[in-house]
C-alpha cells in the first residue's frame, strides 16, 4: 500500500489531482508477457548473434549467461520492486521512496534520468525498427532473391542512404507504438503483449526449426556452445555484461514503471526469473535460427551490425521459398522492436499523465519528441551514434549503479523484504548481498571500461 499521506502531500505539492487506486496488469500472466516484450527485441535479435559471431561464440555465451545470473536478474529484481512500492512512474516512484525513509527528493532525479535516457534510445531504436519494416516490404518485392553478396550490401545501402524512405518507416513505426501506448496500460500496452508475445515465440521456434532442417545446425551447436576460452578477450567479458544490461532493459525505469502496474500478491522473483530465463531463451533460439543459414552459405558468423540487414538476406535469397521466410524473419523483428518500443516512451508518458494531461495527449507529445530526435538520427549518423553510445554505455550503467545502491544502501532493510516476501530468507541474504555489493562493483567495472577508463 502506497502511504496515504505522501500521497496527499504530493497531491498538494503538484497541485493535480491523482487516483488512490493504482492500475495493475489485468491477468497474472501480463506482467510477464509485458515485461518479457519490453526485453525482447532488436537486442536479442539483432544485437546478441552478431556480438556473439564477433566474440568467438561459446564462451562468449557462457559469460553472458553468468551475467544475466549475476547482476541482471538481482538488478531487474530491485527495480521491478522500485517500481511497485512506488507505484508510479519512475519521477514520482523514486521521489515517493526517498521521501517515505526520510531522505532527499533528490532521488527523484534518477527516475528523471531514466524518463529521458527512454527518450533518447526510442529516437534511434525506431529508426532501426523502421528498417526491420522496410525489410518486410523488400521481402514482399522479392528484393533480395538469389541476391549476392554486392546485391544484398546495395539494398542495404540503398536503404541507408534514402532519407525519406527511412522517415517513412520510422514514422510508421513511431505511431504503430504510440496507438498501441496511447490505448492505456491494460487495453494497449497488455492487450498488445498478450498477442504479440506468444506470436513472436511461435515465429521463432518455427524458424528455428526450419533453419535446422535446411541449414548448418551442427556448426552451430559447436559455435554456439563450444568453450574455448582462448577466444575470450576482456573485452568481451565486458561487452557481455553491457549486453546483459540491454537486453533486460534495466535501469532507465521501463522496468520500474512495470512493476508499478504489477498487483500486490504476485511473487517479483519468480516473475522476473520468467522473464529473465524468457529473454535468455529468444536470444539463443534466435541464433540457433540464424547461423544455420549463415553457416550454409559460407558466410562469416562475425560480419557485425550488418549480420541482419546484409548477410541474412543473402541466405534467405538462395533458399527455397527465402522471400516468404524472409518476410517472416523481418516481421518477427519488428513485432520485438515494438513491444521494446512501448516500454521506452511508457515512463515519459505516465509521467505527463500523473501531471494531469490526457493519455492520448501525453502520448502525442511524447511520440512527438521521439519522431523529431528520430528525423535527427535519419539525418545525421552522428547523432544516431551519439545517441547508442550516451545510453548503453553511459546512461544505462550509471542508472544501474544507482539503483542497486538506492535498493540496497538507502531503503531499510524491512522496505525492500515487504516486496520481496514471498522468496526464502536465504534466497532473500543472497540477493541482498549482491545488490549492496557484487552488483554495484560489477556496475562500476563496465562504466569504467566503457569510459576506457580500465
Ligand atoms: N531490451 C530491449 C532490446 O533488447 C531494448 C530496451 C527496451 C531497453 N527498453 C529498454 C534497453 C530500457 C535499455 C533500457 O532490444
Amino acid at each position: 500500500m502506497i502511504g496515504i499521506k505522501s500521497l496527499q502531500s504530493l497531491k498538494f505539492l503538484a497541485g493535480y489531482t491523482m487516483s488512490l487506486s493504482p492500475i495493475t496488469w489485468t491477468k497474472r500472466w501480463t506482467f510477464i508477457l509485458a515485461a518479457s516484450g519490453c526485453a525482447v527485441g532488436l537486442g536479442n535479435i539483432w544485437k546478441f548473434p552478431y556480438i556473439t559471431g564477433e566474440n568467438g561464440g561459446g564462451a562468449f555465451v557462457l559469460v553472458y549467461l553468468l551475467c544475466i545470473l549475476a547482476l541482471g536478474i538481482p538488478i531487474m529484481m530491485a527495480e521491478t520492486l522500485l517500481g511497485r512500492a512506488g507505484r508510479a512512474n519512475p519521477i514520482v516512484a523514486m521521489r515517493r521512496l526517498a521521501r517515505n525513509e526520510g531522505k532527499s527528493a533528490w532521488w527523484s532525479l534518477l527516475g528523471g534520468m531514466g524518463v529521458l535516457t527512454g527518450l533518447m534510445i526510442i529516437m534511434y531504436y525506431s529508426v532501426v525498427g523502421g528498417w526491420a519494416l522496410d525489410y518486410v516490404m523488400q521481402s514482399i518485392q522479392g528484393n533480395y532473391i538469389q541476391a549476392d553478396a554486392l546485391t544484398a550490401k546495395a539494398n542495404f545501402g540503398d536503404l541507408a542512404q534514402d532519407q525519406n524512405r527511412q522517415i517513412i518507416w520510422h514514422t510508421l513505426f513511431i505511431v504503430l507504438t504510440a496507438a498501441v501506448v496511447g490505448a492505456g496500460v491494460s487495453r494497449g500496452i497488455g492487450a498488445a503483449s498478450e498477442i504479440l508475445m506468444p506470436l513472436l515465440m511461435i515465429i521463432l521456434v518455427g524458424l528455428a526449426f526450419y533453419s535446422a532442417s535446411v541449414g548448418d545446425f551442427s556448426s552451430t551447436l559447436k559455435f554456439m556452445f563450444n568453450t574455448d576460452f582462448s577466444k575470450l578477450s576482456g573485452d568481451s567479458v565486458i561487452i557481455a555484461m553491457g549486453h546483459a544490461f540491454f537486453t533486460l532493459s534495466l535501469a532507465m525505469g521501463s522496468i520500474m514503471v512495470y512493476g508499478s502496474y504489477m498487483p500486490e500478491d504476485s511473487c517479483i522473483g519468480r516473475n522476473v526469473l520468467l522473464v529473465a530465463a524468457l529473454d535468455t531463451g529468444i536470444a539463443i533460439v534466435a541464433g540457433l535460427a540464424i547461423f544455420p543459414l549463415i553457416f550454409a552459405n559460407g558466410l562469416e558468423p562475425s560480419s557485425g551490425p550488418g549480420l541482419m540487414f546484409e548477410s541474412l538476406p543473402i541466405a534467405f535469397g538462395n533458399m527455397p521459398s527465402g522471400a516468404v521466410v524472409g518476410g517472416i524473419f523481418f516481421l518477427l523483428i519488428s513485432i520485438a522492436a515494438l513491444t521494446s518500443a512501448f516500454s521506452l516512451i511508457e515512463p515519459a508518458v505516465s509521467w505527463l499523465e500523473q501531471l494531469g494531461i490526457k493519455r492520448v495527449i501525453s502520448t502525442v507529445i511524447i511520440a512527438l519528441i521521439a519522431w523529431c530526435g528520430g528525423l535527427a538520427c535519419v539525418y545525421s549518423s552522428e547523432v544516431f551514434n551519439s545517441l547508442d553510445y550516451l545510453t548503453t554505455n553511459i546512461m544505462l550503467p550509471l542508472g544501474g549503479l544507482l539503483i542497486a545502491i538506492f535498493t540496497g544502501w538507502v531503503l531499510r532493510r524491512v522496505t525492500v523484504r515487504k516486496q520481496l516476501h514471498s522468496i526464502s530468507m536465504l534466497s532473500f541474504n543472497a540477493w541482498y548481498i549482491t545488490i549492496r555489493f557484487i552488483a554495484p562493483a560489477g556496475v562500476i567495472a563496465v562504466f569504467l571500461n566503457k569510459l576506457n577508463l580500465i
